[in-house]
């Protein structure tokens, strides 16, 4: 399994960067928004390199489908690794699936975003995504299981031999991770504050603790012993 952050701050993802544990990145503009990089195309350029050569999603911010082309089409310019978001559906409700088959039939990275059903995600796969996203956290909200739906997306995408990837975002607690991974999440894209969660553990600390206390109690008796001879 693969593990994206969910993040536009460039120090936290460097610094993770350095640790081996990041295989890609996505954004959306809510985040850029939040982590400041209110410049779009600057950013995003800044993301690809540092990632480079590792998928960076980067999400179009229309309505409109032939807009949602024109920007998709810029954005694959920016750099060799963009993946472009679209979304299943625009804020009317109308189908993006056609945007999503345009792209993907002329080779541009696909990830197709803010999926919340079983069926939006099969569809987003026929269509030829490179990328399904599916919101844990919003399908959960809606009052569904996203383990369920994320493990039926795996099976079916096994059963019928289709390529695209299970993308689970919309991480809200560190076990929303853990239920994603079993339940057949090819990637999770996770919030960087989430990561020290993960890796901390109060009794691995005193574990640490312990052998380093014994370490230098063994170095204290080869000192006594040195004294003594
Ligand atoms: C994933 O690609 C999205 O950027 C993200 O996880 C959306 O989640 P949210 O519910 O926190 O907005």
């Amino acid at each position: 399994m693969q593990i994206f952050l969910d993040s536009a701050d460039y120090k936290e993802i460097e610094k993770w960067l350095r640790q081996g544990v990041v295989d890609g990145l996505t954004t959306n503009p809510s985040i850029m928004f939040k982590d400041e990089m209110y410049d779009l195309e600057e950013g995003a350029r800044a993301l690809c390199q540092l990632l480079s050569p590792r998928p960076v999603s980067v999400e179009v911010t229309t309505n409109d489908p032939q807009q949602m082309l024109e920007q998709a089409r810029i954005f694959a310019r920016w750099a060799e690794n963009v993946a472009v978001k679209i979304p299943i559906v625009n804020a009317r409700g109308e189908s993006c699936l056609e945007v999503i088959n345009t792209l993907a039939r002329e080779a541009i990275t696909v990830n197709a975003t803010a999926l919340l059903s079983f069926n939006q995600a099969i569809l987003a796969a026929k269509a030829g995504a490179t990328y399904v996203s599916i919101f844990a956290g919003r399908v959960a909200d809606e009052g569904n299981d996203p383990s369920i739906v994320i493990r039926n997306v795996r099976t079916w995408l096994q059963e019928w031999n289709k390529p695209a990837r299970i993308i689970v975002g919309s991480i809200r607690t560190t076990m929303d991770i853990q239920h994603a991974a079993l339940a057949g999440a090819h990637i999770v894209t996770i919030p960087p504050q989430f990561l020290p969660k993960m890796v901390d553990h109060k009794y691995s600390r005193e574990t640490v603790r312990q052998f380093n206390h014994d370490a230098e109690k063994a170095l204290d008796k080869i000192a006594q012993a040195r004294r003594t001879s």
